[in-house]
């Protein structure tokens, strides 16, 4: 379609709060046919429908070019029986959407190597993108809790990955290497876990297919460290779920902080779900204190990515960095502006 339609879930906590103002960036820029579609996720949505991915949210979706997605969760219905809580909601929409592959970019910005508690020389030179898997891994394997013939509980969660899920996002890895540095670093387990050495067997298989790309695997453990060690050792990394989800929150720090980091998960094609790394923070919720930079950024590479707006997606980005160079700081980083005052600093860069 011509039309850019766009879904816009808020859902918990500053998910509402931060989303407002990416999607008042977006509304600034006068994108021909902009379209914006409200949609409940969340506590949000199981407190009005009783279910925290509603079907109508679901069809919006699917009627959209693309999701702009805030945050969801709420530790108050954390009691609820695992399929309805908020969680479930960005969960639901990966897997129902085929949204497979996650890419979590994480640079430091120019001039600001202060920002992170990173010695700032370690700091320069991070420039790496995380390739998250997104459909499989530990998230979606059978799980459960059973009480024990001797009394105790248990509880399991099975780990698995199908060849053909590894090979699919190994590709994204190794094409978004061949787009940058032509380095892909793979972590995973695989001196501990069969997951992991399927893993490594397929993306060894793949790489036959990306001769000029440098491959190397990692065990996440010392991937963790090297992390904090020497970050500019990296450029792509491409890891399952769960390793992909705990690193990212790791390199967020690395550049500065969780509230500066975006991503977007993308399906076949140029749909995506676009959305910081960070969560519905009940701790600050309410108070108009959090950085929205991170949904911003993540409506950067909505444009990017699912509209082929490469200039407004450089323009967003260059806002975000030229409000950070004038001293712009929420208090994720040390500093006093609120969620609306960065709105307006950003808005005012463009
Ligand atoms: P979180 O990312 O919400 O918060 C971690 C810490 O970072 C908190 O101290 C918070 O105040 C701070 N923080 C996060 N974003 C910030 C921002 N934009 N500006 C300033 N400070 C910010 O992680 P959590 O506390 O572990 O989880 C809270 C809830 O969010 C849970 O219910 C969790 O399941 C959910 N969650 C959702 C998503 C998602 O929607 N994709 C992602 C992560 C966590
Ligand atoms: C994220 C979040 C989610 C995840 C949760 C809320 C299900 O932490 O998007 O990083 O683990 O993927
Ligand atoms: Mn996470």
């Amino acid at each position: 379609a011509d039309a850019m339609r766009i879904a816009v879930f808020a859902g918990d906590g500053i998910g509402p709060e931060v989303t407002a103002e990416a999607v008042r960036v977006l509304q600034a820029l006068d994108l021909p046919g902009l379209e914006l579609v409200e949609g409940d996720v969340g506590g949000a949505a199981y407190r009005k429908h009783g279910h925290p991915l509603p079907p109508e949210t679901l069809e919006i979706a699917r009627s959209c070019g693309a999701i702009l997605f805030g945050a969801v969760g709420d530790f108050s219905l954390d009691h609820l029986e695992r399929r309805l809580r908020p969680e479930q909601a960005v969960l639901g929409l990966r897997k129902e959407l085929g949204l497979f592959a996650n890419l979590r970019p994480a640079t430091v910005f120019k001039g600001l190597e202060d920002l992170t508690t990173l010695r700032p020389e370690v700091a320069a030179k991070i420039d790496l993108l995380i390739v998250r898997e997104l459909n499989g891994d530990v998230y979606f394997g059978e799980k459960g809790t059973r009480t024990l013939d001797d009394g105790r509980r248990q509880g399991w969660d099975m780990m698995s990955y199908a060849e053909d899920e590894v090979r699919r996002i190994a590709h994204t890895g190794f094409k978004a290497a061949m787009g940058r540095s032509k380095k892909l670093c793979s972590v995973d387990k695989a001196n501990v876990l069969e997951t992991s050495q399927l893993w490594r067997d397929v993306v060894i298989e793949v790489a036959r297919e990306y001769p000029e790309v440098e491959l190397s695997h990692m065990y996440v453990d010392n991937a963790a460290m090297q992390l904090v060690k020497n970050p500019g050792q990296f450029d792509v990394i491409v890891t399952g779920n769960l390793f992909g989800d705990i690193l990212s929150d790791q390199a967020s720090m690395c550049v500065g902080s969780i509230g500066l980091l975006a991503s977007a998960s993308l399906a076949e094609g140029t749909y995506g779900l676009y959305e910081p790394i960070h969560g519905s923070a009940p701790d600050i919720a309410g108070q108009g204190l959090a950085n929205p930079m991170a949904t911003i950024l993540s409506a950067a590479m909505l444009l990017r990515h699912s509209f082929g707006l490469e200039d407004q997606a450089a323009r967003i980005e260059a806002a975000v960095g030229k409000a950070l160079a004038q001293g712009v700081r929420g208090g994720d980083l040390g500093g006093t502006d609120g969620t609306r005052a960065i709105g307006d600093a950003v808005l005012a860069a463009l």
